[in-house]
C-alpha cells in the first residue's frame, strides 16, 4: 500500500475538515471564480474549496488519493445538488489520467503539498493548467509560530525520523523551494507570487477536546500518538498538544475553540 495514501486513508480527515469550511469558503470567494470556470481542486480532501468553488458556478474536478475523502466529498456535493462537482481518486504525482491544458484554475489548499516528488507535482499541476491559467497552492509554513506548524513540529519530535531522502511537505512553505519547483516545470520567476495569509479552524468544543479530534482522526497525529504510546509518552504528547491549543484559542469561550493559523499563499500563472 502507498503509505502516502494510507496516511490520509488513516482515520477520519472530515472530522478536522468540518471545522475548516469558514475559511475555505472565504479563500475560494477571494479566486474570482466565474461561471464555467474549470477548477482542478488537487488534493481536495471532501470538498471545503471544492464544493464553494462550485457553488460559485465553476466546474469543478475533486482529485483525491484517500479513497474516504473521495467518497465523503462526492456525498456532500450530491447533499448540495452539485451535479458541477465531481470526484475523483487521483495521485499529485501522476495526474496522466488528466488531459495537458485542461484547466483554467488549479487549486491546492493543504493538499499537493503533502505528496511527495514535490517536484513531479509541480510538473503535474502545470502541466494540466492552460496557458494563462493560475494555479493557486495554500501550504503551511515551516517554524511558523502557528497551529498547524506547531502541531506538526510537536508530532515530529514523538515520531521516529523519516526514511533517507524523505522530502518534508513544510518545504512547500518555503518560497525559495518553491520557486525552483515550478521554475523546474518551465515557469518564469516573475510569474510566481507569494502572500501570507490566514486560515481559522472553528470547533464548537474546548481546546482540549479538539486535540481528542486531532488525536482520533488526523493521520500524522495519530501516527505520532501510536509511537508516543509504544515509548510511554502519549500523555506528554498530549499535554504538549492541550497547552498548544489552548495559547492559540482565540474564542471568547471556554467552551469553544477558534484558532487561526497562518500559511503561504502561492499563486502561480502558467505561460
Ligand atoms: C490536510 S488535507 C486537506 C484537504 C483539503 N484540501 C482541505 O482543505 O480540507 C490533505 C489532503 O491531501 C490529500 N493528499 C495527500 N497526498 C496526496 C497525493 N499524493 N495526491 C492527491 N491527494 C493527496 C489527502 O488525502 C488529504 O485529503
Amino acid at each position: 500500500m502507498n503509505p502516502n495514501k494510507a496516511l490520509w486513508e488513516k482515520g477520519d480527515f472530515t472530522r478536522i475538515a468540518a471545522t475548516m469550511r469558514e475559511s475555505g469558503a472565504a479563500l475560494v470567494n477571494s479566486f474570482g471564480v466565474t461561471q464555467g470556470l474549470k477548477v482542478l481542486d488537487l488534493g481536495c480532501g471532501d470538498g471545503t474549496t471544492a464544493l464553494p468553488a462550485a457553488a460559485l458556478g465553476a466546474d469543478v474536478l475533486a482529485v483525491d488519493i484517500a479513497e474516504n475523502l473521495v467518497e465523503a466529498g462526492t456525498r456532500r456535493a450530491r447533499e448540495r445538488g452539485l451535479a458541477n462537482c465531481t470526484f475523483q481518486e487521483g495521485d499529485a504525482t501522476d495526474l496522466r489520467q488528466l488531459e495537458d491544458k485542461s484547466f483554467d484554475l488549479v487549486v491546492s489548499i493543504f493538499g499537493a503539498m503533502f505528496a511527495p516528488k514535490p517536484f513531479d507535482v509541480a510538473k503535474e499541476m502545470v502541466r494540466v493548467t492552460r496557458p494563462g491559467g493560475r494555479i493557486v497552492m495554500g501550504n503551511w509554513i515551516p517554524n511558523d509560530p502557528t497551529l498547524v506548524a506547531q502541531i506538526l513540529k510537536t508530532c515530529a519530535a514523538y515520531t521516529p525520523p523519516p526514511p533517507e531522502g524523505f522530502v518534508s511537505p513544510m518545504s512547500w512553505g518555503v518560497e525559495d523551494e518553491v520557486t525552483a519547483r515550478f521554475m523546474a516545470a518551465g515557469v518564469p520567476k516573475d510569474n510566481i507570487a507569494f502572500a501570507r495569509d490566514s486560515f481559522t479552524f472553528n470547533y464548537p468544543g474546548p481546546p482540549s477536546r479538539f486535540v481528542g479530534e486531532f488525536r482520533a482522526y488526523y493521520g500524522p497525529t495519530m501516527n505520532a500518538f501510536a509511537a508516543a504510546e509504544e515509548s510511554g509518552r502519549a500523555d506528554d504528547l498530549q499535554a504538549e498538544l492541550e497547552a498548544l491549543f489552548a495559547s492559540q484559542n482565540a474564542s471568547p469561550s471556554q467552551d469553544a475553540t477558534r484558532i487561526p493559523a497562518t500559511f503561504l499563499r502561492v499563486t502561480v500563472v502558467r505561460e
